[in-house]
This record gives structure tokens, sequence and C-alpha cells, in this order.
């Protein structure tokens, strides 16, 4: 392949990168709350049943916000049913999953996990079977001091002090005929503005953040987030987003080149809060809650094939296995929400454990890394900073990606992605630069040259790449370590100037010290 040119310099900047951005989702699905982060009675569980083992694998792992309860389960979610004492909480029918909700877990447990883990909880109310009222009573049961039924009720149940819970969701993905209670952009835009309007009088301090399509592919995108910010303009602070990428087709050109979709999803959403912002002559800027990412396709699962099970409680679904060129692409898809932080402002990978997740566990066994580990933890350890706008020269291809049930046609066109997906982090604390780079050609190496102005002499850090002549390799329980990051010794500085070779089909992090 030709060289590949990226030029950037450290005045020009497209934004800073919040650390909500570096998030990830628990739901009450399958076993990543129940033999996922809860185990009472593995060998590692502290007395609060919290596995250590999978809490080890979370800190390396870094996320720094975490979404709870759901997700779809939220949509039928009474958060009374999973406070008090154990003994006493009822067991119920999920409809979201079709499994038996014991209730064991619930908004007090995770805030303790949150705790135990140093991670910001995120918390979504439900607007599907219920409403402004549940909500409200949620906030003053989570967040007001004491004084009042709720929040001494807190305090009975053995939490003293107020959860401080700053970010709210309000519902999750109200557009989808899959959910209970769905709604049309007009109720659900209605219901979410008298809520927010009630939980902030409860507690001013609080974010809110309006559930956005389910994803770009629904027909009605568009005009759902028109409608629904046209209601809650006022009292929300995001709009959310949700992209699950998908090798259906079996392309993996296509499948890396799809991580550019998340591009245009970002920007079109972006269009549309401003032109919300615009028809009211608003300052405000409505930022972008990305609350929902990852890979997600061979363990794709419809109601009636769950309704065979019976209600099991916490059955192994949707336990995706990663494979090397899932990690690829969940690596583009961190660059692209670090070339948008100027405006996606939090965002979670959906999830964290067993559930479509980055750690699995045996129950009763041992945890360990799936592939999509690694990019994320790189990209949460060392993507904080301003993000640097990068001028790239990369030949391009074209691509078709299969996007089942798309709102015109189940193919996108894709017609030039760069073979290099590249984004650059500025931390001046920490003194370094680093370099998040992906190259999307399965058979060349690329020739990277890369010239960075403003910063003097560079000397590199650390070169870690991620890559393996096997892009269906995957890391088990037997070999938790198939795929794993390996240093990169093609890097070479000179004044403010790098070369490296990039192997083809890598993930790599160039990571520079700056004088
Ligand atoms: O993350 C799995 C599911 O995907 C979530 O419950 C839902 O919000 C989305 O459809």
């Amino acid at each position: 392949m030709r060289n590949v040119t990226v030029r950037l310099h450290r005045d020009f900047a497209i934004g800073a990168t919040d650390p909500r951005l570096f998030g990830a989702f628990l739901e009450h699905l399958g076993r990543c709350i129940y033999g996922g982060i809860f185990e009472p009675g593995h060998r590692t569980a502290d007395a609060r049943g919290f596995r250590q083992d999978v809490l080890e694998l979370v800190r390396e792992l870094a996320p720094t916000i975490m979404r709870y309860p759901g997700g779809n389960f939220v949509s039928g979610y009474n958060w009374e049913d999973g406070v008090g004492p154990v003994a006493e909480r009822p067991r119920r029918l999920d409809l979201a999953w079709m499994s038996t909700e014991t209730n064991e877990f619930g908004t007090n447990e995770f805030i303790d996990w949150c705790r135990a883990a140093n991670i910001e909880p995120m918390l979504a109310v439900n607007l599907g079977t219920r409403g402004g009222d549940a909500a409200r009573n949620m906030v003053e049961y989570c967040n007001h001091p004491a004084g009042t039924a709720l929040s001494d009720l807190r305090r009975k149940h053995g939490w003293d002090k107020p959860h401080g819970v700053k970010f709210w969701c309000l519902g999750n993905e109200m557009d989808g005929p899959w959910q209970m209670e769905a709604k049309t952009a007009h109720e659900y835009g209605r219901i979410a503005h008298e809520a927010a309007k009630m939980m902030k009088w409860i507690d001013p301090s609080i974010e809110l953040a309006a559930c956005g399509s389910s994803g770009r592919r629904m027909a009605t995108f568009g005009a759902w987030e028109d409608t629904v910010l046209q209601h809650t303009f006022d009292h929300v602070e995001y709009i959310s987003l949700h992209t699950y990428l998908n090798n259906y087709d079996g392309g993996t050109p296509a499948f890396l080149a799809s991580v550019d979709l998340m591009d245009n999803f970002i920007d079109e959403v972006v269009a549309i809060a401003d032109a919300v912002a615009a028809r009211r002559r608003s300052q405000k800027r409505i930022m972008l809650s990305f609350d929902e990412w990852n890979v997600w396709y061979r363990t794709r699962r419809n109601r009636a094939a769950r309704v065979k099970e019976g209600w099991p409680v916490a059955p192994p679904i949707l336990e995706e296995p990663y494979n090397m060129e899932d990690a690829l692409a969940f690596g583009g898809m961190c660059i692209s929400l670090l070339n948008h932080a100027d405006r996606v402002k939090a965002a979670c990978l959906a999830q964290l454990v067993n559930v479509i997740a980055p750690i699995m566990t045996e129950t009763d066994g041992p945890a360990w890394r799936q592939t999509i580990f690694h990019p994320f933890a790189h990209f949460s350890r060392m993507g904080r900073g301003r993000v640097l706008r990068a001028e790239i020269d990369s030949p391009t291809y074209s691509a078709r990606y299969n996007d089942p049930q798309g709102p015109i046609n189940d193919y996108y066109e894709i017609p030039a992605a760069p073979y290099l997906k590249l984004a650059a982090v500025h931390d001046d604390r920490a003194g370094t630069l680093t370099l998040f780079a992906l190259n999307r050609s399965l058979d060349e190496a690329l020739p990277l040259s890369l010239e960075a102005g403003g910063f003097g002499t560079l000397a590199v850090k650390q070169a870690l790449q991620l890559a393996d002549a096997d892009l269906k390799a995957m890391n088990t329980k037997d070999d938790p370590d198939r795929i794993a990051p390996k240093s990169l010794a093609t890097v070479r500085v000179q004044g403010g100037k790098l070369e490296a070779t990039l192997s083809p089909a890598s993930w790599n992090v160039i990571q520079l010290s700056l004088n």
C-alpha cells in the first residue's frame, strides 16, 4: 500500500473527552448480574456476593460510568421490587428476556458495587409500563437526604447517605416494538418531559438523557429525535444513540467499513438536535449519550425462541463469543467515539459481563477477557484528553454492509472507507500524545507517516498491537490469552515525525511522550 500520511497540530482540537465517554452497561439479562458480577457462594465472592475476580478485571478494563438496570428490562421494572429485605423481594416474570427475575440484586446493591469498582452509577427509569410518578419516587428514594417516607425508607434499608446519582436515562428504546409499552414519539416525548420536570424538581443537580432511536435503521429515525427533543428540550441534557454492528454476510471488509456508519449516525443526530435548538433560537446544545454500542449478531434472539425455555432464572443468553475481527470493528467504534468528543459526552459499551460482553465468566468457575476487552481498556486508559483534528490521506475501499430491516433496504453502500481509521488524543497533564489506529486492509501492511506539529520532540512511551493471522481466533476459558496485545516494534520517531508499519487487520495504540 502507498504511504498513508497523517498531519495534526497541538492547537487544533475537536474537543476534550468527557470521563463518561468510557462507560459500560449492566442489565438484568441472562448472566450479566447473576453469575456475572454477583454470585454469592463463588470462591472469590465477598460478603455482599460480589465476585472479586470479576471486579479485578473490571478495574483493569476501567469503565468510568455504569448504566443499570436496562435496557429492555427497565421497561417493565418496578424499582421497589429490588430494595428492602432480600427475603421479602418478589420473584417476577421479566417480559423483556422471558426470564424469572428474583430481585436478589437491586438498586442499593448496584450502588455498592459501583462504589467498590470506583465507577459512577447511571440509572434508567421505567417509562414503559410506568411513568413520571415511579420515576420521581425513585429519584427521591436515591437522592433525597432524609425526612420523607422514601428517603427514610432508603435509610431504613441500610443506606443512610443519599446515593447522589447524577446521570439518569428517561426509559430505554421507547421507539422499539419489542419494548414493553413502546410509544410513538409524541407519546414518549410528553411522558419524558413530565417525568424529567418532576425528577429535576426533586434534585436539580441531575442530568437527563432522553431516548433517541434504537438504531439508525429504525424507520422513524430522525423524525423520532426531532419530535422527542421538541417535547423535552428544556429539561434534558442528552439524547441517546444505540448501535450494534454485525458481520452477517461474513464480509469482513464491509464489517470493518461499517464503523464509519457510526460517524454518520452521530453527525445526523447532532444535526437534528441543533435544528431543534435553532428553531427555538436557543444557544443550548443537546449532547449525545451513546449508551449502547458494540458488535452483536450471533446471539440475537426472538421471543418465540425464548418462550420455549420456560422462564428460567439467569439463563446463559446473548453470550456472544468475540473473535479477532470483532475486536477490530470494536476498536473502530472506539475511534469514532473519540473523534466526536465534542458532542458525544457519555457512552456505554453494552454490556459488561457475559451478555455481549468484554468479560466472560463461568458460574462457579473462572473469569476471562474476550478479544474486545483489549481495545476498550486502551480506549479508556489512554483516551483521556483533547482529541486532535487529524488530516488523513489514505487509500479507500468501497463496501456494501448488510443491516437487516433497514428503513430503505437491507444494505448500506459505503463508497469510500479509508484503510486507516485513526484518533489522536493529547493528554497535557500526563504529557502524552496517543494514537489509536486501525488498519482495515486485510492483506496489506500500512506504512504510516505522521507529523505532529507544536509538540517539539516526540519519544515512544509504548506501542501495542492487537493482530492475529486468524481473524476468527477467540479467547476461551482454556485459552484466555489467545488474543492479547503485543508490542509493536515498527515505530520510529524523529523530532515531531513518526513512521510506523501497521500489520494487516490490526488495532494499534502508539503512546508518545512529549518533552
Ligand atoms: O443490550 C442488549 C439490548 O439491546 C438492550 O436491552 C436493549 O436496549 C437493546 O435492544
